[in-house]
């Protein structure tokens, strides 16, 4: 959607193409030109809108993408993206002659799925392309370490299912900037992969890295790099950058992509002591002007930012009254002279030397900015910059 069509919106997310390529290129950098980046579009794409991020995200040598379900999957493939796409989520059965059909590369833990998908990969005379989840001590999807062996023999039994790749994940290498845990999981994800090779089961696609392993440890990088969060702008935590510092390293320049805007819907003078919003929560000390700004919790604004967070209008912070409605917040603008109805009004991003961020959101309500993204309605416009 181009800038004059965001005109008629209540309300529109902003996709800042030149940050997002700007970060993927730091990422690149990085991870070298010959391993794979996955750019991780999961959960529309981190709420910052699925198919607006994986095309500039193609554009920008991002060489996969991952979804997290079927239906991201299919989608993708009916406007027509290429790539070789991987669902990191879970398929259900009944879904995966759909996910063979559309060419989707599928995560696999269970033996159960290799009989369904060797079914289904008959019936349309195709192949599947899997990649084995493996436990490493995360405890989410994964085929522990003493079935990995046989798991892996099972599925070359059927000629329909090629052994693409064979991943695992980090449980906790955001969280601290105590790596050990970390540490632990590689060594089992290295071990596993040496038991593979010892028993002459050759998987080309190794990859277990996130966004903070990426930045902090080279040695998870392997074949392909998943990135999520960082290629969307956002540190994964301060610990992330705490380490990167520690390490001496210069830390990578991210530029946040999302901006989420509004514009005012009434502008009105209220009394002192006049009580603001559900609950009365709040009670005017002098005569205020407040600014109705037509999002809410049902938008994906966190109710818990009632009476503690604010916007911008005009380059200034306005602070919000009273309680986070459905559809509604109420701002304060009496310090912002000349305010309008229909001023744009900024809830995350910049606006002239102020900014509000994901990461000032989530501490506001005790989350993490990956929360505060991805949970931005997504029948909201996303609009590519
Ligand atoms: C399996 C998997 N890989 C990669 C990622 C990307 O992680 P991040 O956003 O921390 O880069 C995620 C995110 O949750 C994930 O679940």
């Amino acid at each position: 959607m181009s800038k004059p069509e965001s005109e008629k919106l209540l309300q529109w997310v902003e996709i800042d193409r030149f940050a997002l390529t700007h970060n993927i290129r730091q990422f690149r950098r990085l991870i070298g030109k010959k391993r794979k980046f996955l750019a991780t579009v999961k959960a529309n794409a981190y709420g910052h809108g699925m198919l607006e991020v994986s095309q500039t995200a193609v554009a920008a040598g991002a060489d996969w993408l991952g979804v997290q379900s079927l239906e991201e999957g299919i989608l993708l493939r009916e406007k027509e993206f290429t790539s070789p796409v991987l669902v990191l989520g879970h398929v259900p059965f009944e879904g995966l002659k759909e996910a063979v059909a559309h060419e989707l590369r599928l995560t696999v833990y269970n033996f159960e799925t290799l009989e369904r998908l060797a079914q289904a990969c008959r019936e349309l005379r195709k192949k599947a392309n899997l990649h084995l989840k493996i436990e490493t001590g995360t405890y989410r999807q994964g085929i522990t370490e003493e079935d990995v062996l046989s798991f892996a023999r099972k599925a070359r039994e059927f000629p329909e299912l090629v052994l693409e790749g064979i991943s695992s994940h980090f449980a906790n290498i955001e969280d601290t900037t105590d790596h050990s845990y970390a540490q632990y999981q590689l060594d089992t994800f290295k071990r596993i992969l040496g038991m593979l090779e010892k028993n002459k089961i050759e998987i080309p696609l190794k990859h277990m890295s996130c966004s903070a392993s990426a930045i902090l440890f080279p040695d998870t990088y392997f074949d392909m790099v998943r990135a999520g969060i960082s290629m969307y702008g956002l540190w994964p935590s301060k610990e992330t950058f705490l380490s990167c510092r520690l390490q001496n390293r210069e830390p990578l320049l991210l530029k946040p992509v999302l901006s989420w805007k509004t514009r005012v819907a009434q502008v009105k003078k209220v009394p002192r002591r006049a009580f603001i919003g559900y609950g009365c929560t709040y009670r005017t000390s002098r005569e205020t002007i407040l600014a109705v700004v037509p999002v809410g919790y049902y938008d994906g604004y966190d109710r818990r930012l009632s009476n503690s967070s604010y916007v911008l209008v005009k380059g200034k912070r306005a602070p919000l009254r009273g309680r986070v409605c459905m559809d509604f917040i109420l701002a304060d603008v009496t310090d912002i002279p000349g305010v309008e109805v229909e001023e744009e009004v900024v809830l995350l991003g910049k606006d002239g030397e102020e900014s509000i961020t994901a990461n000032d959101l989530a501490s506001l309500v005790g989350t993490i900015n990956y929360e505060i993204v991805t949970r931005i309605n997504p029948l909201i416009p996303r609009i590519l910059i």
